[in-house]
C-alpha cells in the first residue's frame, strides 16, 4: 500500500489502519536511524512556518535531514511575499514548483487545506490556527501506544486550553476513533467548541454526557470534569446518571493525562482574563491524588504555568519523549507521502467515513469564523466559501475549511418559486418546510434583510410560526 501523493490536513486524511502502518514504519526507522539516509536522497521538503514554532519545524527538517533529502524554508510572513499581499494559494503553486513536499504552519484556520488543493504535491498541516494539529496527534497516539500498547478503553483526560488548543481537536476526533473515552477538563471559558462535539457524536457515535454544576462541585476538586465522552464500545451509564459517573469513572483512575497551556495568542477580548481564574496546575502534589497512580502525564509543549518543572523527573511524565517520537514519525509520514516507502496496512477497526451534500446555493453564507481562511481579504479574490450540509434539524452548515458549523435563521428553494418573482418566499429555518428542501435546492440566509435584498419575501412561516 502507498500513501504517495496524499495530504495530511486533518487526522481524518489518514485511516485507522495507515496510523498503525505508519507508526510500525516509525519503529523500523528509529531501531536503523543511519539506514535511513538514502531513501529521500534529491527530494526537497519546503517547511513554510509563519508562526513560532521549535518542535514541530524542527523534527520535521531533522526527519527530512535524517532521510538523506534537503530543506528549504520560509519561517516568517514578514520576510516572504505573503506580506506584499500575495495569496495563500499563489504561494502554494510557486513553493509546489520548487519543492516536492510542503510542511505548512499559518495562523488562519484552513489555510493548510488551501495550500494542499493549490500546490500540486503532498501538503502537510503543521498547525492552522486552533483548528488541527495532525501530526502532534500521532505522536501522541503513538506515545500512549508504546507505554499501554492498546488505546480502546483507556481514560484520556483532556486539561487546559480546549476551545483553542489545536492540538486537543485533532486528537479527540483520533481517540474516538480508536475507541477512547475521553474526560474533558477546561480551564473555565475554554470549553471545547460546539462544532467539535457535534463532529465527535454524529461522526464518531458514542455520547458526550455534561457533568452538572452541583456534582462538579462535589466531585473530586483537584479533577474538574466538565463533560465525558464514552465510545459506542463503552457500557453506557452515564446517560441514566452522569453526575454519578464522574466518580464512577475515575475509579480505576485515569490513564493520560493531556495538558495543554492557554493559547493567549488566539484570544479574543471575550476570553481576556481567563488565565487569570484559578485551575489546578499541574504538579507532585497534584499528582498524589490516587486517580493519577499510573497516569501518563501528557503536554505538546511548549509548557508555561500549567505544569510545573517538579514532575519532569517523574517516570509518568511523558511530554519530553513525546517530543523526541516526533522525529521518527515525521521521518515514516514524509518517506509514506513521498512515496520512498510503501507498506502493508493491518485490519484495524476503523468508523466508516461520513459524507455530506455541498451547500450550492447562491448567494452563499460567507463563514463565522473570523480565523477562517476562507473569508481574509488576500483570499477572499479566488476563494469560493464552501459549505457541507451536515444536518437538517437544526438546519447546520459546516465550513469545509475551518468546520466551523453554524445554523442559518431562513432558508428557501431553488424549485419552490419557478422562477416567478411573486412566489420567491422564505422561511424561518426552525419551520417544518426546512426539512423537505433538497441540499441541491437549498438557499439559506442569515438575516431577514438579506433574504429581502435577493427579492425573496417572507413567508407564514417566517419566525417559525405562520404569520
Ligand atoms: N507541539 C508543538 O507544536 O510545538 P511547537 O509549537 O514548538 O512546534
Amino acid at each position: 500500500m502507498s500513501l504517495k501523493n496524499r495530504s495530511l490536513v486533518t487526522i481524518d486524511d489518514l485511516s485507522n489502519g495507515e496510523i498503525m502502518a505508519l507508526f510500525s514504519l516509525a519503529d523500523a526507522m528509529a531501531k536503523n536511524m543511519s539506514e535511513q539516509n538514502n531513501l529521500c536522497r534529491g527530494k526537497i521538503m519546503a517547511s513554510l512556518f509563519f508562526e513560532p514554532s521549535t518542535r514541530t519545524r524542527l523534527s520535521f527538517e531533522a526527519a527530512m535531514h535524517r532521510l538523506g533529502g534537503s530543506v528549504i524554508t520560509a519561517s516568517d510572513v514578514g520576510a516572504s511575499s505573503l506580506a506584499k499581499g500575495e495569496s495563500i494559494s499563489d504561494t502554494a503553486k510557486i513553493v509546489g514548483s520548487y519543492a516536492d513536499i510542503i510542511v505548512i504552519r499559518h495562523p488562519w484556520e484552513g489555510a493548510a487545506k488551501v495550500v494542499a488543493d493549490y500546490a500540486g504535491i503532498p501538503v502537510i498541516n503543521a498547525g492552522d490556527g486552533g483548528h488541527q494539529h495532525p501530526t502532534q496527534t500521532l505522536l501522541d497516539l503513538y506515545t500512549i501506544i508504546k507505554e499501554r500498547r492498546d488505546l480502546k478503553g483507556l481514560k484520556i483526560a483532556l486539561w487546559g486550553d480546549l476551545k483553542y488548543g489545536r492540538t486537543t481537536h485533532s486528537l479527540i476526533f483520533a481517540l474516538a476513533r480508536f475507541g477512547a473515552d475521553i474526560l474533558f477538563c477546561p480551564s473555565p471559558g475554554l470549553e471545547v467548541p460546539e462544532h467539535v462535539i457535534d463532529k465527535l457524536v454524529t461522526e464518531y457515535g458514542g455520547d458526550v454526557d455534561m457533568i452538572s454544576a452541583t456534582a462538579k462541585k462535589n466531585a473530586n476538586n483537584l479533577f474538574p470534569v466538565d463533560a465525558i465522552y464514552t465510545t459506542p464500545n463503552s457500557p453506557h451509564q452515564l446517560a441514566m446518571m452522569p453526575d454519578m459517573s464522574v466518580q464512577v469513572e475515575l475509579k480505576g483512575g485515569v490513564d493520560a493525562l493531556y495538558v495543554t497551556r492557554t493559547q493567549k495568542e488566539r484570544f479574543t477580548g471575550k476570553e481576556e482574563g481567563q488565565e487569570r481564574k484559578r485551575y489546578p496546575v499541574v504538579d507532585k502534589k497534584l499528582l498524589q491524588d490516587k486517580v493519577f497512580r499510573k497516569t501518563l502525564v501528557m503536554h505538546p509543549l511548549p509548557r508555561v504555568d500549567e505544569l510545573a518543572y517538579d514532575i519532569d523527573a517523574d517516570e509518568r511524565s511523558m511530554y519530553f519523549k513525546q517530543a523526541a517520537h516526533g522525529v521518527p514519525i515525521r521521518m515514516a509520514l514524509l518517506a509514506a507521502l513521498l512515496g520512498v516507502k510503501e507498506f502493508d496496512v493491518p485490519d484495524v477497526e476503523s468508523p466508516p467515513p461520513v459524507s455530506y451534500p455541498y451547500y450550492q446555493g447562491q448567494p452563499g453564507p460567507v463563514c463565522p469564523n473570523p480565523r477562517c481562511v476562507s473569508i481574509q481579504p488576500t483570499e477572499t479574490k479566488y476563494l469560493k466559501p464552501s459549505f457541507k450540509i451536515v444536518n437538517t434539524s437544526p438546519l447546520t452548515l459546516r465550513c469545509t475549511y475551518c468546520e466551523h458549523g453554524f445554523e442559518p435563521k431562513y432558508v428557501a428553494s431553488t424549485d419552490w418559486h419557478e422562477h416567478k418573482l411573486d412566489t420567491k418566499k422564505y422561511h424561518s429555518a426552525a419551520s417544518h418546510w426546512a426539512k423537505y428542501i433538497r441540499p441541491e435546492n437549498l438557499i439559506v440566509f442569515n438575516t431577514e434583510e438579506e433574504a429581502e435584498a435577493h427579492g425573496y419575501k417572507p413567508s407564514h412561516f417566517v419566525g417559525g410560526q405562520r404569520k
